[in-house]
């Protein structure tokens, strides 16, 4: 199989079955997605498919064929973090940090679709991303602080 990740081409011997999620971590050495319930529930394994958020542990490896597959190791340009993963840190955004690449992948993804800093909106559009340590508040904060900086022309919802 041959899929293109964060613009790099890459191979691996899979079997169909493969998810994407397993297809990253244990052939592509890409373990910043996490695996959380493997189900579809909690949102820990977000990545991109041709910059659209989904579910790494029901997707497929073969069906991202021709594709462009983006992780969480693929948003920082060089040592300079994107704008939403500072506004994580600047935002105390996660204690354990389990769920954190899923939720700065949606994150981006939300931001990038246009959306803005209503509660409600930023609710809604991050649920399937849950936080077993209820970080929530200092989530939403970070993305706030993202879009306010996106919107001074900072590039907080640049997608590289
Ligand atoms: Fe994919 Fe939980 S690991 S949704
Ligand atoms: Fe621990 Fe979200 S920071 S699960």
């Amino acid at each position: 199989m041959q899929l293109s990740v964060n613009g790099v081409p890459r191979s691996a011997t899979i079997e169909p079955r493969a998810s994407l999620l397993d297809t990253l971590r244990d052939r592509l050495d890409l373990t910043g997605t996490k695996k959380g319930c493997n189900q579809g529930a909690c949102g820990a394994c977000t990545v991109w498919v041709d910059r659209r958020p989904v579910l790494a542990c029901l997707t497929l490896a073969i069906a991202c064929e021709g594709h462009e597959v983006t992780t969480i190791e693929g948003l920082a340009d060089g040592d300079r973090l994107h704008p939403m993963q500072q506004a994580f840190i600047d935002r105390d955004a996660f204690q354990c940090g389990y769920c954190t690449p899923g939720q700065i992948m949606s994150a981006v993804a939300y931001l990038a679709h246009g959306h803005g800093t209503a509660e409600d909106e930023i609710r809604d559009w991050m649920s399937g991303n849950l936080c077993r340590c209820a970080a929530y508040p200092h989530i939403r904060a970070a993305i706030r602080q993202a879009h306010d900086q996106q919107a001074a022309g900072g590039g907080g919802g640049a997608t590289h």
